[in-house]
C-alpha cells in the first residue's frame, strides 16, 4: 500500500503537510515529534526583513474555529536560511517556505534568497493573508496582481512555485487560472476566511487588529468546495487546506481532487495529530482495497457526473 504522492516535481512520502503558521519553522517541534513522518512542512510566512506582527490579542476562539490576526511575525528570510534552515533540513521531509512581500519585487527577492538554499524544496507564495495592511490578500484578490506576483516569483527561482489562494473572493477559479497561467506548479487552497469577533462588554473587536482569519473545522466545507472547484479548473495539482482534523477530513479533500493536504489549526489542539491521521488513512485504504492513495484523487461522484444517474450512488 502506498501513501506517497507526487506534486510539482516533488515526491512526498505521504500526503500530509504541516500548514504555514501553525507549525513554526518546524524546529520548534523537533524534540516532541518525528518530523520525518510528515509528507512535508511549510514554514511560517517570511518577508525579507524581520517583523513583529500585530499587537495582542491576536487569537480568539470561535465555534469550531480559531480567529487569528498574527500579522506575519517572522525572523526574515536571510536569518531563516542562515540560522534555522540547516537545523530543519536535517529532517527527512519536504521543506516548503511560505514567502511574503509588500511589493511584487519583494516576493521575487525573497524567492531569489531561497533559490539554491540547501534544503528548500519549494516555495508557497502567500498572496492570501488577510491580516496585513499591505500585500497579502491585496495580491491574491486580483487576478492581474496574482499573475504579476506569480510570474515574478517564477522568474526569480527554479524551485517549484505554489501560490496559496484566498477564499475571500467571489470566484476562486479566476485566481487559480491566473496563477496557473503565470507559471505556478501547484496551488494551495485555501488560506483563512476573513472574520470578525466582537467583545460585547467592550463593544470592541476581540482582536487588536480588528478583523482576523478564520480557520479550523468551521471552514472545512468551504475549503473542500473551493479546492474542488479549483481542481476542476486547473491542470496543475491542488493541495487542500482547511479544517482537517482526521483521516476522513483529509480524504474528503483528496476525493474532491487534491493531490495532498495540509493540517493547520489541529496542530494547536494536538501536536503530532498527523500520526493518528496517517494510521487511520492506512486503515481506510486497506479496508477499501486501495493500493495507492493517488488513485483516490478526484474520484468524487458528484451529481451530474457520469455516475450520478446510478441509483446506488444516488441513494
Ligand atoms: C495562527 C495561524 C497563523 C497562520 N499563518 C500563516 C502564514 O504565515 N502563511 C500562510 O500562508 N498561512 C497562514 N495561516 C493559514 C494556514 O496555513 C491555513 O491555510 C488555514 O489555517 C486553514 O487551515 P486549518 O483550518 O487547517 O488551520 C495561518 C493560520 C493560523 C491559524
Amino acid at each position: 500500500m502506498s501513501l506517497a504522492v507526487q506534486l510539482a516535481g516533488l515526491r512526498l512520502k505521504n500526503p500530509l503537510i504541516a500548514a504555514s503558521g501553525t507549525f513554526g519553522y518546524g524546529v520548534e517541534y523537533e524534540e516532541l515529534l518525528d518530523l520525518s513522518r510528515l509528507g512535508g512542512l511549510v514554514s511560517k510566512g517570511l518577508y525579507m526583513e524581520a517583523r513583529d506582527g500585530n499587537p495582542t490579542p491576536r487569537i480568539a476562539e470561535t465555534p469550531s474555529g480559531l480567529l487569528n490576526a498574527i500579522g506575519l511575525q517572522g525572523i526574515g528570510i536571510r536569518a531563516f536560511v542562515k540560522e534555522v534552515l540547516p537545523r530543519v533540513a536535517r529532517h527527512d521531509t519536504v521543506h516548503l517556505v511560505n514567502i511574503c512581500g509588500d511589493t511584487v519585487e519583494e516576493y521575487a527577492e525573497v524567492a531569489r534568497v531561497c533559490d539554491g538554499a540547501p534544503g528548500i524544496a519549494g516555495l508557497e507564495v502567500n498572496i492570501s493573508c488577510p491580516n496585513v495592511k499591505k500585500g497579502g490578500m491585496a495580491f491574491g484578490g486580483d487576478p492581474r496582481m496574482t499573475h504579476e506576483v506569480v510570474a515574478a516569483v517564477r522568474k526569480a527561482t527554479d524551485l517549484p512555485v505554489i501560490p496559496k489562494l484566498s477564499p475571500n473572493v467571489t470566484d476562486i477559479t479566476v485566481l487559480a487560472r491566473a496563477a496557473e497561467e503565470a507559471g505556478a506548479d501547484a496551488l494551495s487552497c485555501i488560506n483563512t476566511l476573513l472574520g470578525l469577533a466582537v467583545d460585547v462588554e467592550t463593544r470592541r473587536p476581540k482582536l487588536a487588529f480588528g478583523t482576523g482569519g478564520l480557520s479550523g473545522p468551521a471552514i472545512r466545507p468551504v475549503a473542500v468546495r473551493m479546492a474542488w472547484q479549483v481542481a476542476r479548473t486547473v491542470k496543475i495539482p491542488v493541495i487542500g487546506v482547511g479544517g482537517i482534523t482526521s483521516a476522513s477530513d483529509a480524504l474528503e479533500f483528496m476525493i474532491a481532487g487534491c493531490r495532498a493536504v495540509q493540517i493547520g489549526t489541529a496542530n494547536f489542539v494536538m501536536p503530532g495529530i498527523h500520526e493518528s491521521i496517517l494510521a487511520d488513512l492506512s486503515a481506510w485504504l486497506e479496508r477499501h482495497g486501495v493500493d495507492d492513495i493517488g488513485d483516490l484523487v478526484g474520484t468524487l461522484e458528484y451529481p451530474g457526473s457520469s455516475s450520478a444517474g446510478d441509483p446506488e450512488v444516488c441513494r
